[in-house]
This record gives structure tokens, sequence and C-alpha cells, in this order.
């Protein structure tokens, strides 16, 4: 019997893993659930965003479907207690280095988007970012006292570090990845300044030799931001470094209308893997019922498909998922008049009958 890890966080996290959970049961494939504490939610009861026996639940499943973590009532405790540390926490000591995130438009929603319907009808695109190395992860970094002419101030530092091996195990998934869809990858780094984006296009270009049939091109991150929204549809893959993908996977999830539609998987070297919406707790709308749970029902969907080795059942999810909205249901932020304005409970209600 496969397990699953259930983590379900803050704010809305709590809501929508709820839905997911209902879509899985109703698929009916034997997994067994464990649900354990993660985020600000942990550190109430706990004292630690990410305690050990939460990591180790991790460690033990298949897979684990994880919800969202963050509240600005801890915006003033030490990093290290804050919610955030939970879920860097887990990509870190779980080796998920592999961060799929896809932006794809459904034809129903191109009108929610707030670039022109052309620009992103038929939109499908797939950022790869690293996830577990770049300025998040390299030491060191810190706020230290600096004497200077005028008197001691403090100054703040971090440390942008990639190694050739990071940088190539990245650049082989991307790869691996574009050979399933339209084989293109655009690199996207910072050559033109940073040392570390240097290196980064060096070893990628290294690597795409292996690669013949996949065609690799290099765009600067800044470009890639205009480019993101100027015209979408010419990327296929995307492959960058943690921070530049942390900003561009957000960029491209507008593009697709709303940010609660997107799923996303963070894959370890076996394909063991962690699953989670790209948006974020929304305190401003948790506890009442109104989030859109259909990010996380599609992260669901990729767990099954990479980590679990049930594509048959990804695939249930997904059409069900595409029924639902031909069928007019939409949470508030899909919500463009017209249709079935429907909380996030109807919403999860919805895509069950539809399976
Ligand atoms: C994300 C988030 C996280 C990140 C935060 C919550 C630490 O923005 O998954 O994109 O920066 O990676
Ligand atoms: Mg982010």
């Amino acid at each position: 019997m496969k397990t699953v890890a259930v983590l379900p966080g803050d704010g809305i996290g709590q809501e929508i893993i709820v839905q997911a959970r209902r879509v899985l049961d109703k698929l009916a494939l034997g997994l067994e659930f464990r649900e354990a504490p993660v985020g600000g939610a942990a550190y109430d009861a706990a004292g630690d965003p990410l305690p050990a026996a939460t990591l180790e639940t991790a460690k033990k499943a298949d897979a684990i479907l994880f919800g969202a973590v963050g509240d600005p009532r801890y915006d003033s405790l030490p990093r290290a207690k804050r919610p955030e540390q939970a879920i860097l926490g887990l990509r870190k000591e779980l080796g998920l280095f592999a961060n799929f995130r896809p932006a794809q438009v459904y034809p129903e929603l191109a009108a929610a988007s707030s670039l022109k319907a052309d620009v992103v009808a038929g939109l499908d695109i797939l950022i790869v970012r690293e996830l577990t190395g770049d300025i998040y992860f390299g030491q060191p970094k810190g706020i230290r006292e600096k004497g200077g002419p005028k008197g001691a101030e403090r100054e703040g530092f971090d440390t942008m570090l990639y190694s050739e091996s990071e940088i190539r195990r990245i650049a082989r998934v991307a790869f691996e990845a574009a050979r399933k869809r339209s084989k293109k990858v655009c690199s996207v780094d910072k050559a033109n300044v940073l040392e570390t984006s240097q290196l980064w296009r060096e070893v990628v270009v290294e690597e795409s030799k292996q690669f013949k049939d996949v065609e690799l091109s290099h765009m600067y991150v800044d470009n890639c931001a205009m480019q993101l929204v100027k015209n979408p549809k010419q990327f296929d893959v995307i492959v960058t470094g943690n921070m530049f993908g942390d900003i561009l996977s957000d960029e491209a999830s507008m593009l697709t209308g709303s940010i609660g539609m997107l799923p996303s998987a963070s894959l370890d070297e076996k394909g063991k893997g962690l699953y989670e919406p790209i948006h974020g707790t929304a305190p401003d709308i948790a506890g009442k019922g109104v989030a859109n749970p259909l990010a996380t029902i599609l992260s669901a969907a990729m767990m099954l498909r990479y980590s679990l080795g049930d594509a048959a059942a990804a695939d249930r999810v997904e059409r069900a998922v595409k029924a639902v909205l031909r069928e007019g249901y939409r949470t508030a932020d899909l919500y463009t008049g017209g249709m079935k304005k429907v909380g996030t409970k109807e919403m999860g209600d919805a895509v069950v009958a539809a399976l």
C-alpha cells in the first residue's frame, strides 16, 4: 500500500487540501494518508514550523501532498521559526531539487487572464526551477556589523552559489521534460552580470550535447520577464535557478488567469515528490470557504502521475477538472460573470461528481 503524507499548513491550505483528499478518496486507489502539522499551525502547536515528527512522516511516505504555509502573524518571528522554513526545510531535507511549475491556459479561462485572450490562448509552458541551491541556501548569509568611515552600520548578505553538478542535474531534468513536449528549452540566467550564471550557461550548454534533439536557447532573466508578457507562447520549457524561478513562475501563473489553478511538483533524484499548489495561504480569504481548490486537486493529479505511477488516475482527475470548467463552475478568483459561482466545497463536489 502506498502512503501519502498530507501537510495542510496554514490559511486556505486547510480548506483546499480537504477537497483534494475527497477527490483521491473517490478514486479509491487504496492509498494510506498520514496527516501532520506544518508551518504556522505547527509553530503554534509545537513551537517549530517543521517538527521532527512531521519531517519523519514526510520522509517515510511515498509522496507528500502539501497545502501552503505562512501568515503575517508570524512576520516578527526570527527567520528560523517562520512558517516558510517548513517548506524550505522539506525541500532541502528531502533533496527535492527539481520543481515543475506548468502554466497552462484552459480555453474556458482565457478571458480571466489579464492579457489579451489571443496572446494566451492555448498557452502551455513548463518552468523547471532548481529548488535546493542558489541564493536561497548558499552560505554564508547573515546580517553583520561593518565598520565604515561614518562609523559602524549593519550590512545584510546572501551568497548566490551553484555547483556544476547541481546545474547539470537540473539541466538534464529540463531536457528530458522537453523531449516529452515540444523539444525546446530556454535557459534563463543573468550571465551578463553574474559569475554563477556564467557557469550555469556553460554547464547547460555542455549538458545539451546529450540532447541534440532538443533545441536550446538562452535568455537573460530581465528579458524573460518581459517576453513572458509580450509573447509567452514562444516558450516550451524554461529552466532556471531557484530565485529567478520563484519570480518567473509567479509571473507565468498569472498568464493563465488565476494562480488558483496551478499545481506544482518538487522531485528528488528518484522521483519521490512533494506536490503543492503554487499559490500561498491567502490570509485575506482564509476560513471563508471561497478559495479555489483546483490547483491542489491538480497537484494531486501530478502526484499520481509522477510519484505513484498511476497516469490513468491522473488523467481522470485532469479530465474531471476540465469538465467542471466546461460546465461553468467558477470560484471567485475565476468568476467573470454569468456562470455558476461556487465556493471551495461546491467546487470539490463538482469534481467528485465529474469523476
Ligand atoms: C514558492 C514560495 C516559497 C519560495 C516561499 C514560501 C519560501 O514563494 O514556493 O514559490 O520562495 O520558494
Ligand atoms: Mg514563490
